[in-house]
């Protein structure tokens, strides 16, 4: 199987794998006991902490360990309202992001009495400081925004947006970095809370980041005992959380090396997609090289999915975590490409493992199935 869905989730490196094969049988303790067993966790987790905060040039109390970028994001969106509704209750977000961003923010309307703007986004599917400017009100108390979008690898103006919230307003600023994280630079220095995800950088499943500046409040979203300053009680993922140090450090220093080559990558499947009839691709051509959303307009989503399948490729339609609702892309549709287009398509997300030959091996099998489909 050729695999062309990194931006759903990536394989765990290699030395990610042992290192966390090892903590696992020898770092068993609980990282709150007071045993040595149990400080020996508690240490190496801390010290994780701390150099992960080294890698994103912040404190080391602004990171926390969580199970996934959704928890991330719901901290820095129901916790977060929840902690500062006396300041207000306007939350301003844009229309194409991940669902644990738009469903956390719709609970908070429906059930919490919040009010939340929607930004719209352009034919590229990229956010205007414009529209933002026009939403910012006095009892805005929280801006969120994906960098890199998840199904077209748009990238927003984040620190354009972020620096106008902070000087124009007393809101937050959040950061969705989930897709951008070791494949562009980001700098926390500009937001006030970002959310990150190990399964995408080539880490564990179950195993996450929230980040948050000191002076930022939000209320515990799992009630219990102290762990994570006692904002998320329950026992620590201690080995997960120890790795993930590695899992970063790993993905950053190759960043530079991969970008290069998956912008390669992209470049030569922008190309030889684009000569195809029936073909459209719907990824602007400022956007990360590492994902490539397309159309065919003769074969729907699902169909097209699964005759890949059938030939050997993994690929997929929409955002993962949006795949068993309707086959309709949200993304395309905010970004006015229309029905067909929506209904029909495609992502195609690559790596630094991803080569020539798999791509040339997916164009062909893409071709072979258009036609296959059209002489039917
Ligand atoms: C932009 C974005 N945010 C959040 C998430 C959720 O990540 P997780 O699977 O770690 O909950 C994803 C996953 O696809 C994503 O692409």
């Amino acid at each position: 199987m050729i695999y062309l869905d990194y931006a759903s989730t990536t394989p765990i490196r290699k030395e990610v794998l042992d290192t966390y094969t090892m903590l696992l049988s020898k770092y068993y303790g609980n990282s709150d006991s007071l045993h040595d067993i149990g400080r020996e966790s508690a240490r190496l987790m801390e010290q994780s902490r701390a150099n992960i905060a080294q890698l994103f040039h912040v404190q080391k109390d602004e990171i926390f360990f969580t199970s996934c970028a959704s928890e991330s994001n719901n901290y820095a969106t129901k916790a977060y309202a929840w902690a500062n509704q006396r300041k207000g209750k306007h939350l301003i977000t844009t229309c194409v992001e991940h669902s644990s961003i738009t469903n956390a923010m719709k609970q908070l309307e429906e059930s919490f009495g919040f009010e939340v703007t929607y930004l719209p986004v352009n034919e590229k599917g990229v956010v205007s400081l414009e529209d933002l400017k026009k939403a910012l009100r006095k009892d805005t108390i929280l801006v969120s925004m994906m960098m890199i979008n998840n199904e077209t690898g748009a990238i927003n103006p984040i620190k354009e947006c972020a620096d106008y919230v902070h000087q124009n307003s007393r809101a937050a600023f959040h950061m969705d970095g989930v897709q951008a994280l070791g494949k562009i630079p980001v700098d926390l220095k500009d937001v006030d809370m970002a959310t990150f995800s190990a399964h995408k950088i080539y880490g564990l499943k179950g195993s996450a980041l929230f980040y948050k500046k000191k002076n930022i409040q939000v209320l515990p979203l799992i009630s219990g005992g102290q762990q994570e300053e006692g904002l998320r009680a329950g026992t620590s993922n201690a080995p997960a959380d120890i790795v993930l140090a590695k899992t970063l450090r790993l993905a950053l220093e190759s960043l530079n090396d991969n970008y290069t080559y998956v912008k390669k990558l992209n470049t030569w499947l922008r190309e030889a997609l684009s000569t195809c009839e029936d073909i459209v691709i719907n990824s602007p051509e400022v956007t990360s090289p590492y994902i490539l959303n397309i159309s065919v307009l003769c074969i729907g989503s699902e169909v097209m999915l699964n005759a890949l399948n059938d030939k050997g490729f993994a690929v997929s339609a929409q955002s993962t975590c949006s795949s068993k609702s309707k086959a309709i892309s949200h993304v395309l549709l905010e970004m006015g490409l229309g029905e067909l287009r929506a209904t029909h398509a495609i992502r195609i997300s690559m790596s630094h493992m991803t080569t020539m030959e798999e791509l040339e091996l997916f164009v062909k099998a893409i071709k072979e199935v258009i036609h296959d489909y059209r002489t039917k």
